[in-house]
């Protein structure tokens, strides 16, 4: 059963704070089922264009789903309820399309087993990835796919990366653990697309020369066995790099860059010691997410990290939003982007994002995801907050990640209308759930069902995800309305009768 409720417990990173007795307004439409969470939204400065995608989940059931937001919180999207994770705009084979996982989250350990949907600009699903193999689940259980929630990401080689999970046992010896010890250990399999055929596979066990066990950060609990395994790595993002794949560990506060043999070429840790290959007073984060490297050179790189500086047991400093400029020839960093909202300091202890909106350049607005706690940042090039949205109370809804898109989109489907009528007047309620093209809508009588015979009774300008408009003198039996461009036609409704 898929469950919206993803709720705490022992060494969680995919978290439901308490629920609290809140509500929060949803948005309604006369035209269909959607209801997300309104999106409040507050602009202090030139935002960026795209659209803002979030995977709601914790809702109200209604929401619980992807969802497209405009930039004055209004919806453009909304997918069928499930629970999904990582909403976001990639490039396959040369073109846009939208990915998401959905599956069943696993309540104790923050990870998950499911599947990625990839769907083109009319939103029709072209792909689904699903792993298979010989994986161990905590609770003994046999999945159809062990995709896990963390990371999906297409290559610039058109392949797909997941991360995955596969619960072992293990000597925990050198982690103060019993040699009879179970962990769960992460995994990551590079997928060819149109075959889900695994081209690449990497297990951190296999790999412990570079990750050992005992550098851990997540102390080994008491009681480990089958079904509460020590969560040593909690491996949370993963992508290809010029010469391998970079990893972020959060219980290792570190990003290590690996050979494409799987070997550690290098560890950039945010702990405040020695560990790492990197000097910089600067490199300071915890228990982070979503770590990506950009601008890589043989002697230079850049890489971000969504800083949550909380997490197990940590005492609370604020989440903020980093990124780094790393020197290969004198191994040193220094700090280009610790961004945070002087405001409105946000504590994320799970989950989060952090995006350049554009190249990585002092010139990008940057966007965060706030994961456990249900808002969303938008700061420019200068690190100054112009947009912040919530979608949910705190300790309610939550995104694993959030992130603002360029997106245009056709649906497959038509737009839809609905009328009501009164005494003397019929409003028309128009929507065209996902359409991101049209301006303006025309409607029109029809004089039965299947003709094409139409006649304009008015056009209106489209406001927001769905538009009314007002006919007093309707005599017909049957209307249809009209997405469009201008005065460009993009679709017709099917006919209703009034
Ligand atoms: C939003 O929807 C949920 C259930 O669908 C409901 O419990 C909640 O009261 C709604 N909020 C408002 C403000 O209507
Ligand atoms: C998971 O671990 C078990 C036990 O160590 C092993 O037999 C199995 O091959 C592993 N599965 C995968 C997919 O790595
Ligand atoms: C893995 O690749 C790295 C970089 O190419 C190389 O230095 C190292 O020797 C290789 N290790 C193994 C075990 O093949
Ligand atoms: C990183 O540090 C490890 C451990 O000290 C070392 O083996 C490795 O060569 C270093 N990598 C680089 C690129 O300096
Ligand atoms: C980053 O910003 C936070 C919040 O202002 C602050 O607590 C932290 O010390 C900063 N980190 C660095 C490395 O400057
Ligand atoms: C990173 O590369 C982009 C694109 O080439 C460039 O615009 C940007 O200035 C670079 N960033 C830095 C910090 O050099
Ligand atoms: C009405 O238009 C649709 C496409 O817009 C076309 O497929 C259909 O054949 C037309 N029907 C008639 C009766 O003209
Ligand atoms: C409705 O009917 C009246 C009288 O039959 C006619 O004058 C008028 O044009 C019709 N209006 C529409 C929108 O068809
Ligand atoms: C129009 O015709 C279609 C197919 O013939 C039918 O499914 C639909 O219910 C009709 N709609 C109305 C409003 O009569």
């Amino acid at each position: 059963m898929r469950s919206s409720l993803f709720s705490a417990c022992g060494a969680l990173v995919l978290s439901a704070g308490a629920l609290a007795d809140a509500t929060w307004s949803n948005y309604t439409y006369k035209t269909g089922p959607w209801q997300p969470p309104q999106l409040e939204v507050t602009k202090t400065g030139i935002v960026d264009p795209g659209l803002i995608f979030i995977p709601v989940r914790n809702s109200n059931t209604a929401g619980t789903a992807v969802t497209i937001y405009d930039n004055d919180g209004e919806l453009v999207y909304q997918g069928p309820e499930e629970v999904t994770m990582d909403f976001k705009v990639q490039k396959l084979f040369g073109k846009n399309v939208i990915t998401f996982w959905s599956g069943v989250p696993q309540i104790a350990g923050g990870y998950g087993y499911g599947t990625v949907h990839i769907l083109d600009e009319t939103y029709n699903e072209i792909y689904t990835i699903t792993l298979t193999g010989d994986f161990q689940t905590a609770s003994g259980e046999v999945r159809d796919s062990y995709i896990d929630v963390h990371e999906h990401i297409i290559t610039p080689r058109n392949t797909i990366i997941v991360s995955a999970i596969n619960v072992t046992q293990h000597d925990l010896s050198s982690a103060g653990g019993p040699t009879d010890g179970w962990m769960t250990v992460s995994q990551f399999y590079e997928i060819d697309i149109p075959t889900n055929k695994i081209v690449y596979k990497w297990d951190a066990l296999e790999h412990q020369e570079g990750i050992p066990l005992s550098a851990s950060k997540q102390a080994v609990q008491s009681g480990v066995s089958r079904e509460t395994p020590w969560d040593c790595y909690h491996m949370n993002s993963v992508e290809a790099t010029n010469e391998g794949f970079l990893v972020s560990m959060r219980f290792y506060w570190s990003a290590y860059y690996l050979n494409q043999n799987g070997t550690v070429r290098w560890q950039l840790s945010g702990a405040d010691d020695n560990e790492g290959n990197f000097t910089g007073d600067n490199i300071r984060f915890s228990w982070q997410h979503h770590a990506r490297i950009y601008n890589e050179t043989d002697e230079a790189f850049i890489l971000s990290v969504f800083n949550n500086a909380n997490g197990q047991g940590q005492s609370q400093s604020e989440t903020t939003g980093m990124a780094f400029e790393v020197d290969l020839t004198s191994m040193a960093g220094t700090l280009m982007y610790n961004v945070s909202d002087p405001n409105d300091p946000v504590y994320t202890q799970t989950q989060g994002s952090f995006q350049f909106l554009g190249a990585a350049a002092t010139t990008s607005n940057l966007f965060m995801g706030y994961g456990s706690v249900p808002k969303v940042k938008e700061y420019d090039g200068a690190g100054k907050v112009v947009l912040s949205g919530q979608f949910d109370p705190l300790g309610h809804g939550e995104s694993y990640r959030a992130f603002k898109e360029s997106w245009t989109a056709t649906p497959f489907w038509n737009p839809v209308a609905v009328a009501e009528k009164s005494l003397l007047s019929t409003t028309i309620y128009m929507s065209w759930n996902g359409a991101t093209e049209y301006d303006n809508w025309a409607v029109y009588s029809v004089p039965s069902n299947s003709s094409n015979a139409t006649t304009l009774l008015t056009t209106v300008e489209r406001t927001g995800f769905e538009t009314q408009a007002v006919v007093s003198t309707l005599n017909t039996t049957y209307v249809k309305v009209a997405a469009r461009q201008g005065s460009t036609i993009l679709r017709f409704s099917d006919a209703i009768s009034v």
